[in-house]
Protein backbone atom coordinates (compact mmCIF):
# COMPACT_ATOMS: atom_id res chain seq x y z
CA UNK A 1 0.00 0.00 0.00
CA UNK A 2 1.80 3.17 -0.83
CA UNK A 3 1.89 5.68 1.86
CA UNK A 4 -0.79 9.34 1.27
CA UNK A 5 1.49 11.79 0.66
CA UNK A 6 1.03 15.51 0.97
CA UNK A 7 1.55 18.25 -1.49
CA UNK A 8 0.95 22.07 -1.10
CA UNK A 9 -0.86 24.01 -4.32
CA UNK A 10 -1.04 27.17 -4.68
CA UNK A 11 -4.86 28.55 -4.37
CA UNK A 12 -3.94 31.71 -6.73
CA UNK A 13 -3.06 29.62 -10.05
CA UNK A 14 -2.90 26.37 -8.86
CA UNK A 15 0.91 25.26 -9.11
CA UNK A 16 2.11 21.84 -7.10
CA UNK A 17 4.74 21.87 -4.77
CA UNK A 18 6.27 19.11 -2.30
CA UNK A 19 6.83 21.08 0.15
CA UNK A 20 5.49 24.74 1.75
CA UNK A 21 6.05 27.97 0.83
CA UNK A 22 5.64 31.19 1.63
CA UNK A 23 5.53 32.65 -1.77
CA UNK A 24 4.83 30.99 -5.04
CA UNK A 25 7.31 31.07 -7.19
CA UNK A 26 4.97 30.64 -9.94
CA UNK A 27 2.63 33.45 -9.46
CA UNK A 28 4.47 35.31 -6.38
CA UNK A 29 1.59 35.62 -4.65
CA UNK A 30 2.46 35.44 -0.33
CA UNK A 31 0.87 32.78 1.80
CA UNK A 32 -1.31 31.07 -1.09
CA UNK A 33 0.29 27.54 -0.82
CA UNK A 34 -2.36 25.22 0.72
CA UNK A 35 -1.67 21.58 2.06
CA UNK A 36 -3.46 18.91 0.29
CA UNK A 37 -3.53 15.16 0.01
CA UNK A 38 -2.10 13.92 -3.22
CA UNK A 39 -4.39 11.57 -5.25
CA UNK A 40 -3.22 8.05 -5.44
CA UNK A 41 -0.90 7.95 -8.22
CA UNK A 42 -1.58 5.29 -11.41
CA UNK A 43 1.84 3.55 -12.14
CA UNK A 44 3.05 4.49 -15.56
CA UNK A 45 2.56 0.94 -17.36
CA UNK A 46 -1.31 0.83 -16.53
CA UNK A 47 -1.46 4.88 -17.27
CA UNK A 48 -0.20 3.87 -20.72
CA UNK A 49 -2.82 0.93 -21.30
CA UNK A 50 -5.61 3.14 -19.84
CA UNK A 51 -5.15 5.42 -22.57
CA UNK A 52 -4.65 3.13 -25.43
CA UNK A 53 -8.07 3.41 -26.66
CA UNK A 54 -9.52 3.38 -29.54
CA UNK A 55 -12.17 5.24 -30.42
CA UNK A 56 -10.20 8.34 -31.53
CA UNK A 57 -8.77 7.55 -35.15
CA UNK A 58 -6.50 10.54 -35.94
CA UNK A 59 -7.63 12.27 -39.48
CA UNK A 60 -7.20 14.70 -41.99
CA UNK A 61 -8.52 17.96 -41.75
CA UNK A 62 -10.33 17.96 -44.97
CA UNK A 63 -12.24 14.80 -43.58
CA UNK A 64 -13.42 16.06 -40.33
CA UNK A 65 -16.96 16.61 -41.10
CA UNK A 66 -18.34 19.98 -39.74
CA UNK A 67 -20.12 20.35 -36.38
CA UNK A 68 -23.57 21.51 -36.29
CA UNK A 69 -23.71 24.45 -33.94
CA UNK A 70 -27.78 24.82 -33.36
CA UNK A 71 -27.14 28.28 -30.76
CA UNK A 72 -29.83 29.39 -28.34
CA UNK A 73 -30.53 32.50 -28.73
CA UNK A 74 -31.80 34.02 -25.95
CA UNK A 75 -33.42 36.97 -26.98
CA UNK A 76 -31.41 39.86 -25.00
CA UNK A 77 -29.51 41.11 -27.82
CA UNK A 78 -26.53 42.00 -25.85
CA UNK A 79 -25.85 38.90 -24.52
CA UNK A 80 -26.12 36.68 -27.64
CA UNK A 81 -24.10 39.11 -29.08
CA UNK A 82 -20.92 38.62 -26.56
CA UNK A 83 -21.19 34.68 -26.38
CA UNK A 84 -20.89 34.93 -30.61
CA UNK A 85 -24.82 34.02 -31.83
CA UNK A 86 -26.13 32.47 -28.63
CA UNK A 87 -25.51 29.76 -25.73
CA UNK A 88 -23.87 26.29 -27.46
CA UNK A 89 -25.26 23.48 -26.30
CA UNK A 90 -22.80 21.60 -24.11
CA UNK A 91 -21.20 25.01 -23.35
CA UNK A 92 -19.64 25.58 -19.66
CA UNK A 93 -19.89 29.36 -19.20
CA UNK A 94 -18.28 30.75 -16.35
CA UNK A 95 -19.46 34.13 -15.28
CA UNK A 96 -17.90 36.41 -12.70
CA UNK A 97 -17.57 39.55 -11.20
CA UNK A 98 -17.56 41.75 -8.41
CA UNK A 99 -20.14 40.94 -5.47
CA UNK A 100 -23.23 42.74 -6.05
CA UNK A 101 -22.40 43.68 -9.23
CA UNK A 102 -25.76 41.89 -10.50
CA UNK A 103 -24.69 38.36 -11.50
CA UNK A 104 -27.38 37.20 -9.96
CA UNK A 105 -29.55 39.00 -11.26
CA UNK A 106 -28.15 38.94 -15.04
CA UNK A 107 -28.75 34.94 -14.99
CA UNK A 108 -31.92 34.92 -13.65
CA UNK A 109 -33.18 37.15 -16.47
CA UNK A 110 -31.25 34.73 -18.87
CA UNK A 111 -32.90 31.67 -17.64
CA UNK A 112 -36.51 33.31 -17.76
CA UNK A 113 -35.48 34.64 -21.49
CA UNK A 114 -34.32 30.85 -22.49
CA UNK A 115 -37.56 29.31 -20.63
CA UNK A 116 -39.58 31.36 -23.02
CA UNK A 117 -37.61 30.11 -25.93
CA UNK A 118 -36.38 26.40 -24.91
CA UNK A 119 -37.99 25.08 -22.02
CA UNK A 120 -37.39 24.01 -18.62
CA UNK A 121 -34.68 25.67 -17.38
CA UNK A 122 -32.61 24.30 -13.65
CA UNK A 123 -31.74 27.53 -11.40
CA UNK A 124 -29.28 26.09 -8.75
CA UNK A 125 -28.56 28.27 -6.08
CA UNK A 126 -26.25 28.09 -2.79
CA UNK A 127 -26.36 31.32 -2.30
CA UNK A 128 -29.86 32.58 -2.07
CA UNK A 129 -33.02 30.91 -0.63
CA UNK A 130 -36.01 29.63 -2.87
CA UNK A 131 -38.38 32.34 -1.39
CA UNK A 132 -35.06 35.02 -1.82
CA UNK A 133 -35.02 34.28 -5.77
CA UNK A 134 -38.92 33.96 -6.07
CA UNK A 135 -39.00 37.85 -4.34
CA UNK A 136 -36.46 38.79 -6.72
CA UNK A 137 -38.13 37.50 -9.90
CA UNK A 138 -41.02 38.85 -9.29
CA UNK A 139 -39.62 42.25 -8.54
CA UNK A 140 -38.31 41.32 -12.34
CA UNK A 141 -41.38 40.54 -13.39
CA UNK A 142 -40.55 36.65 -14.22
CA UNK A 143 -43.41 33.97 -13.28
CA UNK A 144 -42.07 31.43 -16.21
CA UNK A 145 -43.71 27.99 -14.43
CA UNK A 146 -40.95 25.94 -16.85
CA UNK A 147 -37.96 27.96 -14.38
CA UNK A 148 -37.09 25.09 -11.71
CA UNK A 149 -35.36 26.94 -8.56
CA UNK A 150 -33.11 24.44 -6.56
CA UNK A 151 -31.42 26.11 -3.41
CA UNK A 152 -28.94 23.53 -2.36
CA UNK A 153 -25.72 23.34 -1.95
CA UNK A 154 -24.59 20.07 -2.86
CA UNK A 155 -23.48 19.81 -6.52
CA UNK A 156 -24.56 16.62 -7.02
CA UNK A 157 -28.03 17.28 -5.90
CA UNK A 158 -28.30 19.77 -8.28
CA UNK A 159 -26.62 17.76 -10.86
CA UNK A 160 -29.01 14.42 -10.26
CA UNK A 161 -32.11 16.97 -11.05
CA UNK A 162 -30.67 17.87 -13.66
CA UNK A 163 -30.54 14.54 -15.22
CA UNK A 164 -33.68 13.72 -14.45
CA UNK A 165 -35.10 16.76 -16.18
CA UNK A 166 -32.76 16.69 -18.93
CA UNK A 167 -33.08 21.08 -18.88
CA UNK A 168 -32.51 23.42 -22.12
CA UNK A 169 -30.02 25.07 -19.21
CA UNK A 170 -28.71 24.60 -16.23
CA UNK A 171 -27.34 27.50 -13.99
CA UNK A 172 -25.26 27.01 -10.84
CA UNK A 173 -25.14 30.39 -8.32
CA UNK A 174 -21.52 30.47 -7.55
CA UNK A 175 -19.17 27.78 -7.86
CA UNK A 176 -17.81 28.97 -4.33
CA UNK A 177 -20.79 27.99 -2.22
CA UNK A 178 -21.08 24.65 -3.63
CA UNK A 179 -19.74 21.22 -2.37
CA UNK A 180 -18.95 17.64 -3.07
CA UNK A 181 -20.08 15.34 -0.64
CA UNK A 182 -16.98 12.99 -1.59
CA UNK A 183 -14.47 15.62 -1.26
CA UNK A 184 -11.93 17.21 1.50
CA UNK A 185 -12.00 20.76 1.77
CA UNK A 186 -14.76 23.65 2.44
CA UNK A 187 -16.70 25.33 -0.41
CA UNK A 188 -14.96 27.46 -2.20
CA UNK A 189 -11.49 25.38 -1.42
CA UNK A 190 -9.09 24.85 -4.14
CA UNK A 191 -10.01 21.19 -4.04
CA UNK A 192 -14.08 21.74 -3.96
CA UNK A 193 -13.46 24.13 -7.28
CA UNK A 194 -11.49 22.17 -9.38
CA UNK A 195 -13.76 19.07 -8.53
CA UNK A 196 -17.04 20.74 -8.87
CA UNK A 197 -15.80 22.83 -12.19
CA UNK A 198 -14.66 19.20 -13.47
CA UNK A 199 -17.89 17.61 -12.47
CA UNK A 200 -19.99 20.06 -14.70
CA UNK A 201 -17.95 20.01 -17.30
CA UNK A 202 -18.46 16.51 -17.86
CA UNK A 203 -22.57 17.09 -17.43
CA UNK A 204 -22.36 20.09 -19.45
CA UNK A 205 -20.34 17.61 -22.24
CA UNK A 206 -22.26 14.40 -21.94
CA UNK A 207 -25.60 16.09 -21.88
CA UNK A 208 -25.00 18.46 -24.55
CA UNK A 209 -26.45 20.78 -21.72
CA UNK A 210 -24.86 24.29 -21.27
CA UNK A 211 -24.24 25.33 -18.13
CA UNK A 212 -23.69 28.44 -16.87
CA UNK A 213 -21.67 29.21 -13.22
CA UNK A 214 -20.84 32.08 -11.40
CA UNK A 215 -17.77 32.84 -9.84
CA UNK A 216 -16.83 35.61 -7.33
CA UNK A 217 -13.89 37.93 -8.16
CA UNK A 218 -11.58 39.18 -4.87
CA UNK A 219 -10.57 42.56 -4.90
CA UNK A 220 -7.34 42.04 -7.33
CA UNK A 221 -9.41 40.74 -9.99
CA UNK A 222 -8.71 37.53 -10.09
CA UNK A 223 -11.74 34.70 -9.72
CA UNK A 224 -11.34 34.14 -6.09
CA UNK A 225 -8.72 31.48 -5.49
CA UNK A 226 -8.26 29.65 -8.89
CA UNK A 227 -7.26 30.97 -11.66
CA UNK A 228 -7.24 27.44 -13.19
CA UNK A 229 -11.26 27.96 -13.28
CA UNK A 230 -10.33 29.58 -16.22
CA UNK A 231 -8.89 27.35 -18.41
CA UNK A 232 -11.02 24.79 -17.80
CA UNK A 233 -14.59 26.24 -19.07
CA UNK A 234 -15.17 26.83 -22.49
CA UNK A 235 -16.06 30.77 -21.82
CA UNK A 236 -14.97 33.09 -19.36
CA UNK A 237 -17.65 36.24 -18.92
CA UNK A 238 -16.72 39.09 -16.95
CA UNK A 239 -19.77 41.86 -15.60
CA UNK A 240 -18.38 44.74 -14.33
CA UNK A 241 -19.10 48.39 -13.87
CA UNK A 242 -19.21 50.83 -10.86
CA UNK A 243 -21.64 49.65 -8.87
CA UNK A 244 -22.64 53.36 -7.77
CA UNK A 245 -23.43 53.98 -11.85
CA UNK A 246 -25.89 52.00 -13.41
CA UNK A 247 -23.49 51.16 -16.20
CA UNK A 248 -22.54 47.61 -16.88
CA UNK A 249 -20.51 45.75 -19.12
CA UNK A 250 -20.69 42.39 -20.48
CA UNK A 251 -17.17 40.84 -21.45
CA UNK A 252 -15.61 37.99 -22.70
CA UNK A 253 -12.15 37.33 -21.80
CA UNK A 254 -12.14 33.71 -23.30
CA UNK A 255 -14.57 32.11 -25.78
CA UNK A 256 -14.06 28.59 -27.83
CA UNK A 257 -17.25 29.41 -29.96
CA UNK A 258 -16.50 33.07 -30.93
CA UNK A 259 -14.82 36.32 -30.31
CA UNK A 260 -13.72 37.91 -27.62
CA UNK A 261 -13.83 41.21 -29.35
CA UNK A 262 -17.61 42.11 -28.35
CA UNK A 263 -18.98 43.41 -25.20
CA UNK A 264 -22.69 43.80 -23.66
CA UNK A 265 -24.03 46.71 -22.09
CA UNK A 266 -26.80 47.29 -19.58
CA UNK A 267 -27.94 49.53 -17.52
CA UNK A 268 -29.34 48.51 -13.46
CA UNK A 269 -32.99 49.63 -13.07
CA UNK A 270 -34.84 49.26 -10.44
CA UNK A 271 -36.53 46.27 -12.59
CA UNK A 272 -33.43 44.64 -13.27
CA UNK A 273 -31.13 44.98 -15.95
CA UNK A 274 -32.03 46.07 -19.30
CA UNK A 275 -29.97 46.34 -22.56
CA UNK A 276 -28.91 49.93 -23.60
CA UNK A 277 -28.96 50.54 -27.05
CA UNK A 278 -27.53 54.15 -27.19
CA UNK A 279 -24.60 54.20 -24.33
CA UNK A 280 -22.94 57.48 -25.41
CA UNK A 281 -26.44 59.26 -24.96
CA UNK A 282 -26.37 58.27 -21.24
CA UNK A 283 -22.69 58.97 -21.02
CA UNK A 284 -23.36 62.48 -22.32
CA UNK A 285 -26.81 62.96 -21.04
CA UNK A 286 -25.24 65.32 -17.66
CA UNK A 287 -22.05 66.79 -19.59
CA UNK A 288 -20.95 70.13 -18.62
CA UNK A 289 -20.91 72.00 -22.11
CA UNK A 290 -18.89 74.78 -22.30
CA UNK A 291 -16.82 75.05 -18.98
CA UNK A 292 -13.54 74.53 -19.12
CA UNK A 293 -11.92 70.95 -18.33
CA UNK A 294 -14.22 69.23 -20.05
CA UNK A 295 -13.48 67.30 -23.38
CA UNK A 296 -15.29 64.55 -25.44
CA UNK A 297 -13.59 61.50 -26.39
CA UNK A 298 -14.18 58.91 -28.63
CA UNK A 299 -13.13 55.33 -27.27
CA UNK A 300 -13.78 51.64 -28.14
CA UNK A 301 -15.15 48.72 -26.36
CA UNK A 302 -13.88 46.06 -28.02
CA UNK A 303 -15.70 47.03 -32.01
CA UNK A 304 -18.05 49.47 -30.40
CA UNK A 305 -17.72 53.26 -30.64
CA UNK A 306 -18.56 55.23 -27.37
CA UNK A 307 -18.43 58.76 -26.57
CA UNK A 308 -17.32 59.80 -22.98
CA UNK A 309 -16.73 62.98 -21.04
CA UNK A 310 -13.77 63.77 -19.73
CA UNK A 311 -13.30 65.77 -17.20
CA UNK A 312 -10.17 67.67 -15.61
CA UNK A 313 -9.64 70.31 -12.68
CA UNK A 314 -6.12 71.84 -11.81
CA UNK A 315 -6.08 73.66 -9.02
CA UNK A 316 -3.08 75.38 -6.86
CA UNK A 317 -1.81 72.94 -4.96
CA UNK A 318 -1.01 73.58 -1.03
CA UNK A 319 1.94 70.18 -1.05
CA UNK A 320 5.33 70.40 -1.62
CA UNK A 321 4.32 67.54 -3.82
CA UNK A 322 1.41 67.92 -5.95
CA UNK A 323 -1.66 65.85 -5.81
CA UNK A 324 -2.70 63.74 -9.22
CA UNK A 325 -5.81 61.55 -8.81
CA UNK A 326 -7.21 59.46 -11.82
CA UNK A 327 -10.51 58.43 -11.69
CA UNK A 328 -11.25 56.41 -14.97
CA UNK A 329 -8.02 55.94 -16.61
CA UNK A 330 -4.61 54.69 -15.89
CA UNK A 331 -2.44 56.75 -13.09
CA UNK A 332 0.74 56.17 -14.54
CA UNK A 333 -0.83 57.16 -18.09
CA UNK A 334 -2.21 60.37 -16.75
CA UNK A 335 1.52 61.11 -14.99
CA UNK A 336 3.01 60.49 -18.90
CA UNK A 337 0.42 63.17 -20.15
CA UNK A 338 1.04 65.49 -17.79
CA UNK A 339 5.20 65.17 -18.51
CA UNK A 340 4.74 65.44 -21.80
CA UNK A 341 2.74 68.81 -21.70
CA UNK A 342 5.28 70.01 -18.72
CA UNK A 343 8.11 69.83 -21.42
CA UNK A 344 6.62 69.69 -25.12
CA UNK A 345 4.05 72.72 -24.12
CA UNK A 346 5.73 74.14 -21.47
CA UNK A 347 3.09 74.54 -18.94
CA UNK A 348 4.03 74.65 -15.12
CA UNK A 349 2.61 72.10 -13.59
CA UNK A 350 4.59 71.46 -10.88
CA UNK A 351 2.59 73.58 -8.82
CA UNK A 352 -0.78 72.00 -9.55
CA UNK A 353 -2.87 69.42 -8.44
CA UNK A 354 -4.58 67.81 -11.05
CA UNK A 355 -7.77 65.65 -10.96
CA UNK A 356 -9.24 63.74 -13.84
CA UNK A 357 -12.94 61.79 -14.04
CA UNK A 358 -14.14 60.10 -16.83
CA UNK A 359 -17.83 60.91 -16.39
CA UNK A 360 -20.71 58.13 -16.01
CA UNK A 361 -18.23 55.26 -14.65
CA UNK A 362 -16.83 54.21 -17.65
CA UNK A 363 -13.33 52.85 -17.81
CA UNK A 364 -10.76 54.00 -20.54
CA UNK A 365 -8.01 51.55 -21.25
CA UNK A 366 -7.28 52.82 -24.69
CA UNK A 367 -4.58 55.37 -25.57
CA UNK A 368 -6.44 56.83 -27.99
CA UNK A 369 -8.11 59.27 -25.26
CA UNK A 370 -4.69 60.32 -24.55
CA UNK A 371 -5.24 63.40 -26.44
CA UNK A 372 -8.63 64.36 -25.02
CA UNK A 373 -7.29 63.57 -21.37
CA UNK A 374 -4.51 66.23 -22.57
CA UNK A 375 -6.87 68.68 -24.15
CA UNK A 376 -9.14 68.69 -20.77
CA UNK A 377 -6.09 69.55 -18.44
CA UNK A 378 -5.22 72.36 -20.44
CA UNK A 379 -8.43 73.74 -21.14
CA UNK A 380 -8.76 73.94 -17.04
CA UNK A 381 -5.12 74.89 -16.47
CA UNK A 382 -6.08 78.35 -19.05
CA UNK A 383 -9.55 77.88 -18.29
CA UNK A 384 -10.45 78.00 -21.55
CA UNK A 385 -13.66 75.54 -22.74
CA UNK A 386 -13.61 73.85 -25.71
CA UNK A 387 -16.36 73.76 -28.39
CA UNK A 388 -18.99 71.68 -27.03
CA UNK A 389 -19.57 69.45 -30.50
CA UNK A 390 -16.03 68.92 -31.08
CA UNK A 391 -14.69 65.26 -30.20
CA UNK A 392 -11.02 64.41 -29.85
CA UNK A 393 -9.21 61.63 -30.51
CA UNK A 394 -5.31 60.20 -30.76
CA UNK A 395 -2.61 58.79 -28.94
CA UNK A 396 0.21 61.32 -27.56
CA UNK A 397 3.64 60.17 -28.07
CA UNK A 398 6.75 61.10 -25.51
CA UNK A 399 7.81 63.84 -28.11
CA UNK A 400 4.51 65.48 -28.48
CA UNK A 401 3.59 63.61 -31.68
CA UNK A 402 -0.05 62.59 -32.11
CA UNK A 403 -0.26 59.34 -33.52
CA UNK A 404 -2.77 57.69 -35.25
CA UNK A 405 -5.66 55.23 -33.54
CA UNK A 406 -7.31 52.09 -34.80
CA UNK A 407 -11.13 52.35 -36.26
CA UNK A 408 -11.37 56.56 -36.71
CA UNK A 409 -13.75 55.77 -39.14
CA UNK A 410 -16.05 53.93 -36.80
CA UNK A 411 -15.29 56.90 -33.92
CA UNK A 412 -16.12 59.58 -36.14
CA UNK A 413 -18.98 58.01 -37.37
CA UNK A 414 -20.62 57.28 -34.47
CA UNK A 415 -19.80 61.26 -33.18
CA UNK A 416 -21.46 62.24 -36.11
CA UNK A 417 -24.78 60.59 -35.41
CA UNK A 418 -24.71 62.66 -31.89
CA UNK A 419 -24.79 65.81 -33.69
CA UNK A 420 -21.24 66.06 -32.99
CA UNK A 421 -19.28 68.19 -35.88
CA UNK A 422 -15.59 69.45 -35.14
CA UNK A 423 -13.13 66.66 -34.80
CA UNK A 424 -9.89 66.73 -34.13
CA UNK A 425 -8.00 63.48 -35.29
CA UNK A 426 -4.31 62.36 -36.28
CA UNK A 427 -2.82 62.93 -39.13
CA UNK A 428 -2.33 59.46 -39.69
CA UNK A 429 -5.75 58.69 -39.72
CA UNK A 430 -6.75 60.73 -42.16
CA UNK A 431 -6.51 58.45 -45.32
CA UNK A 432 -8.92 56.24 -43.50
CA UNK A 433 -12.05 58.78 -43.61
CA UNK A 434 -13.56 60.22 -46.77
CA UNK A 435 -13.52 63.58 -45.53
CA UNK A 436 -16.86 64.19 -48.39
CA UNK A 437 -18.46 61.71 -46.27
CA UNK A 438 -19.25 64.15 -44.02
CA UNK A 439 -20.23 67.36 -45.56
CA UNK A 440 -21.62 69.00 -42.42
CA UNK A 441 -18.40 68.22 -40.54
CA UNK A 442 -15.06 70.13 -39.91
CA UNK A 443 -12.32 67.57 -39.17
CA UNK A 444 -8.83 68.73 -38.17
CA UNK A 445 -5.67 66.79 -38.60
CA UNK A 446 -2.81 67.59 -36.51
CA UNK A 447 0.35 65.95 -35.89
CA UNK A 448 1.56 67.49 -32.83
CA UNK A 449 0.14 68.13 -29.61
CA UNK A 450 0.71 71.87 -30.10
CA UNK A 451 -0.92 72.02 -33.09
CA UNK A 452 -3.99 70.58 -31.57
CA UNK A 453 -4.11 72.94 -29.10
CA UNK A 454 -3.80 75.71 -30.94
CA UNK A 455 -6.61 74.23 -32.98
CA UNK A 456 -8.89 73.68 -30.06
CA UNK A 457 -8.26 76.45 -28.61
CA UNK A 458 -8.25 79.02 -31.11
P1 LIG B 1 -27.14 40.80 -7.58
O1 LIG B 1 -27.63 40.24 -8.86
O2 LIG B 1 -27.59 40.12 -6.32
O3 LIG B 1 -25.55 40.87 -7.59
P2 LIG B 1 -24.48 39.68 -7.53
O4 LIG B 1 -25.17 38.38 -7.74
O5 LIG B 1 -23.49 40.00 -8.62
O6 LIG B 1 -23.82 39.75 -6.20
O7 LIG B 1 -27.62 42.32 -7.55
C1 LIG B 1 -26.84 43.32 -7.01
C2 LIG B 1 -27.51 44.66 -6.85
O8 LIG B 1 -28.37 45.02 -7.88
C3 LIG B 1 -28.33 44.72 -5.59
O9 LIG B 1 -27.56 45.40 -4.62
C4 LIG B 1 -29.53 45.49 -5.92
C5 LIG B 1 -29.41 45.83 -7.37
N1 LIG B 1 -30.65 45.57 -8.11
C6 LIG B 1 -31.28 46.59 -8.75
O10 LIG B 1 -30.86 47.75 -8.71
N2 LIG B 1 -32.42 46.32 -9.47
C7 LIG B 1 -32.96 45.07 -9.55
O11 LIG B 1 -33.99 44.86 -10.20
C8 LIG B 1 -32.29 44.01 -8.85
C9 LIG B 1 -32.82 42.60 -8.91
C10 LIG B 1 -31.13 44.29 -8.17
MG1 LIG C 1 -25.42 36.77 -6.39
Amino acid sequence: MAKSKIRYVCSNCGSISSRWLGRCPQCGEWNTMIEEQQPAQVPPAAAHRQRSGDGCKAASLQDIAMEKMTRIATGIGELDRVLGGGIVPGALILLSGDPGIGKSTLVLQIAAAVCDQSGIVLYGSGEESAGQIKLRAQRLGIESASLIIQADTSLDAVLDEAQRRRPALVVVDSIQTMFCNDIDGTPGSLAQIRESTSRLMTFAKTMDIPVIVIGHVTKEGTIAGPRMMEHMVDVVLYFEGERNYQFRVLRSIKNRFGSTNESGLFTMETTGLSELANPSKLLLAERSANTSGSAIAAVMDGMRPLLGEIQALTTRSVFAVPRRTASGMDYNRLIILLAVLEKRIGMNLGTQDVYINVVGGLRITETAADLPIALAVYSSFRDMSMNSHMVVMGEVGLTGDIRRVPQALRRVKEAAQMGFDQFIIPKGNLEDLDRTAFPDCQIMAVATLREAIERAFK
